[in-house]
């Protein structure tokens, strides 16, 4: 794996990029880390990476122009990298991100400093992360703690190969006690069943022991803990109280964004459509009965935002709520977006990147059936299912993409509207038999 850090202090990384565990990772060729003084790509000759901000205020603000050069020089040696900005704004870090940012060959992180950096660098960046509710000088410690986390995380990396799937946290809960030679220290034995030699024993006092901590000193944590069926029964051979425990599950996260821009009108030209009541309703009871996370509907048009805000919010508080509280329900689901862009974006900060899935009423597209589909649904894929207005999607969100669902129906007639097509698609995804 490679990281390219982008800082105006290298020297501050060097310490601890050259030794112990993330030095070894290095020599042994698993990771490659380098780091980029952002002060070499400053323009004028006392190199300011710094400015004062427009509207007054505290404190500088980080120039755009070193910091997009930096990045272009890092992208034109190897393109394709993962742009982190650490930053307090970002989205909090956690194991489970840390295990989500170990899946990418190349991370760039942006050490930034000062008060931020310009706000027009957003589109140079895919994801900004917080390593906590607290504000550091810069971005370089945080850089640390993301190479060291995610480091520990690769193959080959630590000793033994299965410690980081042991840690706290990577399965929603904290480390059991540990204990190591003499066998009696200060007048306090080592557990008994450690030395037993029984490996079942000692796997299920250890998930006792997990649970107990973590009930005391992260409730938190604990109620988001998943138990498969053997382990509660573990559990309560060990004389847990598992009532409060969650059995596990797996989460359908599915989501549907209706296109009205770029979609075709039927001489295949881009143009916008306008969003109807009739879709707004019909696809948020479809999405709340089939249990779709959001209904995003997408229009860069800022008057026909408002008209879809102004109807869902009728029906949410005003007099609708009170007439048909079921209906403010369904369209509570709905969230205005002005594009799939900032709709990627978003769902990036927040965590997770789709496995999108166009429809299409064209023949010769699909690229997946719907079995499979379900089946990478009900494995708890995280998917957005996309769907165009008017003449359908744009050829260029087709070929962005990863997957096309074949078309509807097949008796030659083929104007289903895209609210049928809705409902009938989230029923070959998500019904139950
Ligand atoms: N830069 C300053 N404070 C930070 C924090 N808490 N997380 C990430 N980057 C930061």
């Amino acid at each position: 794996m490679r990281f390219d850090i982008m800082t105006i202090f290298p020297d501050l990384l060097e310490s601890p990029l050259n030794e112990g565990i993330i030095r070894r990772a290095r020599a042994a060729g698993i990771l490659e880390i380098k780091s980029h003084n952002i002060r070499d790509f400053a323009l004028d000759k006392h190199a300011m990476t710094d400015d004062r901000p427009f509207g007054g205020g505290e404190g500088m603000v980080m120039k755009p122009e070193p910091l997009a050069d930096a990045l272009q020089t890092v992208s034109a040696e190897r393109a394709g990298g993962h742009v982190v900005l650490l930053s307090p704004q970002g989205r909090p870090y956690n194991q489970a991100l840390a295990a989500e940012l170990a899946e990418y060959e190349h991370l760039i992180l942006i050490c930034g400093r000062y008060e931020g950096i310009d706000d027009r660098l957003a589109d140079y960046i895919d994801e900004e992360v917080s390593i906590g509710d607290y504000v550091l000088t810069g971005g370089e410690l945080p850089a640390m703690v993301l190479i060291d986390s995610i480091s520990r995380l690769l193959p080959g990396v630590l000793g033994c190969e299965n410690s980081a799937s042991r840690d706290s946290f990577s399965c929603g809960l904290l480390k059991h006690p540990q204990f190591t030679r003499p066998r009696v220290f200060a007048g306090r034995e080592v557990p008994e069943v450690l030395m037993s030699g029984d490996h079942q024993a000692i796997r299920r006092w250890r998930l006792a022991q997990s649970v107990k901590r973590t009930r005391v000193r992260r409730p938190d944590l604990l109620a988001g803990a998943q138990f498969s069926a053997e382990e509660l029964k573990d559990l309560r051979a060990e004389g847990i109280e598992t009532s409060g425990l969650r059995p596990e599950t797996t989460e359908v996260r599915l989501d549907v964004a209706l296109v009205h821009y770029p979609v075709c009108n039927k001489n295949k030209e881009i143009i916008g459509s306008a969003i109807t009541n009739l879709d707004l309703h019909d696809i948020a009871r479809a999405s709340a009965t089939y249990g779709v996370g959001t209904y995003y509907v997408v229009t860069p048009y800022e008057d026909q935002q408002r008209l879809a805000m102004e109807i869902i919010e009728h029906w949410r508080q005003g007099f609708g709520a009170v007439y048909n509280p079921d209906r403010g329900q369904a369209l509570a689901k709905v969230a205005v977006v002005d594009s799939l862009e900032s709709l990627f974006k978003e769902a990036g900060n927040r965590g997770s990147r789709y496995h999108v899935m166009a429809t299409t009423a064209a023949h010769g597209a699909a690229t997946i059936g719907y079995n499979q589909a379900r089946q990478r649904v009900a494995a708890g894929e995280r998917t957005l299912l996309l769907f165009g207005t008017g003449w359908g999607l744009a050829a260029e969100i087709m070929s962005q993409v990863d997957d096309v669902l074949p078309p509807l129906g097949g008796k030659g007639y083929n104007h289903l509207s895209v609210r049928s097509a809705v409902s009938i698609i989230l029923d070959r995804l998500l019904a139950s038999e």
